[in-house]
């Protein structure tokens, strides 16, 4: 074997790692090099009052970046959540920017000004140092995400290495498109607190190879809870995403309750719920509902 056998391939190396970028360096890359404007970026100081009263620096974007811009000539807003902050946790503050944000671009699609919100989430959920107001605002954002997806796609990209979780997974499932990686994870919850509440027995969340293969992007998709997978690859997200909004609008996952119910049910029997490869074959993308008894 040559030294230039072990060279990664050329297109490993035209990659621009994705999933390394900072909350900020994602959103820019996704939009249109101009035109791009922060709203409440960090002189804004939009500080979480509640963080340093319990010895936590706060940073001044409350770990929430809202970039206004352009997706291929087309209106769109890029709300990030920086996951090397806080656990990407959502708290009072960093919860009503991204509401509001989307609040704001609800308007504007109702006076006939389409804006394209993208929701790049990598985030633990609710930030448990502000409980309940994180619990409120994941709820304003979950309402608007579901008056947004009648007039335009909502996407979410969740890329790792945080995931997404808690109620932002219950985002994640709200929204028309979820683009994800094979590296990121996407479940209500983490499996350190499924562990530590429903024992090793039921989760080993240190078998990483077990915690990816039930809750792991390939998964997700395999069983039609994201919609595709991508490479961590900066542009390969952003033709994703183009192809989104290109695409003819079709239903949201979640407006199909009769399908998800009916998966539940038979989950609750028992049969495939634990083995993830028996999961797949049950709940592949136009799978019967009640498939999971076989
Ligand atoms: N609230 C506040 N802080 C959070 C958080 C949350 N919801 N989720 C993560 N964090 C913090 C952690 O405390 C940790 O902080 P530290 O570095 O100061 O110790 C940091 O984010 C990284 O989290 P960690 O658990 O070490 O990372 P991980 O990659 O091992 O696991 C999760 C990430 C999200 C899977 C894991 O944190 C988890 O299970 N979180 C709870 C998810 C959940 O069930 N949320 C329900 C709330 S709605």
């Amino acid at each position: 074997m040559s030294a230039n056998d072990l060279m990664p391939s050329a297109g490993v190396l035209a990659r621009e790692s994705f999933i390394e970028l900072g909350a900020r360096e994602r959103a820019r890359r996704l939009l249109d090099p101009d035109g791009q404007r922060e709203l409440l970026g960090p002189f804004d100081a939009m500080y979480s009052p509640w963080l340093p009263r319990q010895g936590i620096v706060p940073q001044a974007d409350d770990g929430v970046v809202v970039l206004r811009g352009r997706l291929q000539g087309r209106d769109a807003v890029v709300l990030a959540i920086e996951g090397r902050f806080q656990g990407g946790s959502i708290g009072e503050v960093c919860g009503a920017k991204l509401a509001g944000s989307l609040e704001l671009a609800l308007r504007d699609c109702r006076a006939g000004r389409p804006v394209l919100p993208v929701l790049l989430l990598e985030t633990g959920g609710v930030r448990l140092q502000e409980a309940n107001l994180g619990l409120a605002a994941i709820a304003e954002i979950q309402s608007a995400v579901v008056a947004l997806r009648a007039h335009v796609p909502v996407v979410a990209v969740i890329a790792g290495m945080v995931g997404c979780f808690g109620g932002m997974s219950l985002v994640a499932g709200l929204c028309s498109d979820v683009i994800i990686t094979r590296q990121a994870r996407l479940g209500m919850n983490g499996p350190e607190v499924i562990e530590q509440e429903a024992g090793l027995e039921e989760l080993d969340a240190a078998d990483r190879r077990l915690v990816w293969s039930l809750i792991g992007g390939e998964q997700r998709v395999a069983t039609g809870l994201a919609d595709a997978l991508v490479d961590d690859d900066a542009a390969a997200v952003r033709a994703r995403l183009l192809g989104v909004f290109d695409a003819p609008p079709r239903p949201p996952r979640s407006a199909d309750i009769a399908l998800w119910r009916g998966r539940i049910e038979a989950l609750a029997g028992g049969a495939a719920g634990a083995d993830p490869l028996a999961l797949r074959d049950a709940w592949s993308p136009g799978a019967p509902a009640g498939a999971a008894d076989r």
